[in-house]
């Protein structure tokens, strides 16, 4: 295999464990980025944002010489240029949040394109990574317009939390373009790894990607209603997942009920591909009901919580001290972004509760906390003190092995609501806690 000469423009996870895996590949790559705080501390070895293996790939890069960053795309760009080896490879890796509307926004994008777009090197592929809509990368051309570069979409597959594992063993590598050749140098970037490689048209590799979240939402939002009607009629859904999940048609991964699913991914995915499909008058209604049976289920938590406290389901949950274990949207990382612990958290707020959380990736004095909201603690057994309930939003494994009669001595009522049937419903009942979970037959 022939090293590359990449750039990788953005440094969020996605971009950033692009240019770090690419390098430990042994791909030649600078990583760039606007914020040059950002790149200061990269520089030093710090990754910035809390991915597994991702500070050890970042080191080793800096030491090979392989891995390197800059300020601003085009001085990427011009620092491969004055090594002798221009970029041939570009990936833009900026974020496309969810704009008016549900509509991707495409400014980080664009702006890149109009940086670099004079100086990109002669018969180099610029690489569309970030989640775009269907056409982007005709648009990306257009937008180019330089007959001498090629445009290819290569949706990534990562998961926050595993996503340096989920690069370096990737189920497919998905490559798209009208170019085939352009297609066929960036999917060679990824020869080592021995991955399935589809190699198909842009508009069908940008399809895949939406299509491929859109699913995994389905998938989670058919499992939160087959746990609420295991509820109603006294099935179980942990038994009913493993049961299900057997069938390889169905598959074991993406079943756990929870208390809504979120990210930075999922609900901007599924509102674009909505958003999209409106836009050619296909009325979607599977993914408008996915979306609905979400946003259902927040309240649908909190229907839960108040039974359980108040012992009605229209009982007020007014003042009650109410404790929240686990912020961020789901477990190994520290992202809050369209966090559903944050969306339950509001709905309590707003019936009145009084919050204090504990997550292990978020600090008391985290600024992205809205303390009229709920107060954080930075340690479990203090936020749970006097509550009437704990409520367990993120699956954090290390909530399992709290000390649990500890947990029940602070606690006004030893009682737990489990939203992602994490804990061991034995530990607790010999700890002389309540637990309530999802889905869940009684004992
Ligand atoms: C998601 C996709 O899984 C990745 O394949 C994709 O590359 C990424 O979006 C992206 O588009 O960049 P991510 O946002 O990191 O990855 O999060 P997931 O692991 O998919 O979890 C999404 C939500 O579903 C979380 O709130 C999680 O707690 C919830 N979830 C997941 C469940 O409630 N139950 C499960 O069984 C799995």
């Amino acid at each position: 295999m022939f090293a590359r000469a990449v750039g990788v423009i953005g440094t969020g996870y996605v971009g950033l464990t692009t240019g770090a895996c690419l390098a430990s590949l042994g791909h030649r790559v600078v990583c760039a980025d606007i914020d040059e705080n950002k790149i200061n501390r990269l520089r030093q070895g710090d990754p910035v944002i809390r991915e597994d293996g991702l500070a050890e790939l970042v080191t080793e890069g800096i030491a090979s010489g392989r891995l390197s960053f800059a300020v601003g795309a085009a001085a990427a760009l011009a620092e491969l240029a004055a090594e002798g080896t221009p970029a041939e490879v570009v990936f833009l890796c900026v974020p496309t949040p969810m704009g008016v509307g549900g509509v991707a926004d495409l400014s980080a994008v664009e702006a890149v394109i109009e940086e670099t777009r004079a100086t990109l090197p002669t018969g180099c592929v610029v690489v569309n990574k970030s989640t775009v809509p269907v056409g982007t990368s005709v648009r990306t051309a257009e937008l180019l317009d330089r007959a001498d570069v090629g445009v290819v979409s290569n949706p990534e597959f990562l998961r926050e939390g595993s996503a340096v594992h989920d690069f370096l063993h990737p189920d497919r590598i998905v490559v798209g373009s009208e170019q085939q050749d352009a297609a066929e140098r960036v999917a060679a970037l990824y020869a080592r790894l021995g991955a399935p490689t589809v190699l198909t048209d842009a508009a069908s590799a940008e399809m895949i990607k939406y299509a491929a979240n859109c699913f995994l939402a389905m998938k989670l939002s058919y499992v939160n209603a087959i746990a609420e009607l295991c509820e109603r009629l006294d099935a179980d859904v942990t038994d009913v997942t493993e049961g299900i999940g057997y069938d390889r048609r169905i598959g074991q991964s993406f079943l756990s009920p929870g208390p809504g699913w979120g990210g930075s991914c999922l609900p901007k995915d599924t509102h674009a591909l909505l958003q999209v499909s409106d836009s050619v008058d296909f009325e979607f209604r599977l993914l408008r009901a996915t979306i609905d049976t979400n946003i259902r289920q927040y309240q649908r938590m909190v229907d839960k919580i108040r039974l359980a406290v108040t012992g009605r389901r229209t009982g007020s949950l007014s003042r009650r001290r109410i404790a929240l274990l686990g912020l961020t949207f789901k477990a190994g990382t520290d992202d809050l972004r369209n966090s559903p612990a944050l969306d339950v958290a509001a709905l309590l707020r707003q019936a009145g509760a009084e919050l204090v959380a504990y997550d292990p990736a978020v600090d008391a004095s985290d600024p992205r906390i809205d303390q009229n909201l709920v107060l954080v603690s930075d340690d479990p057994y203090v936020a749970a003190k006097n509550a009437e309930a704990v409520v367990v939003l993120t699956e954090w494994p290390e909530f399992r092995t709290l000390d649990w009669s500890r947990m029940a001595e602070q606690m006004d009522t030893p009682r737990v609501i489990d939203t992602r049937n994490l804990l061991d419903r034995d530990v607790l009942r010999r700890s002389a806690v309540e637990w309530v979970g999802l889905g869940r037959r009684a004992a």
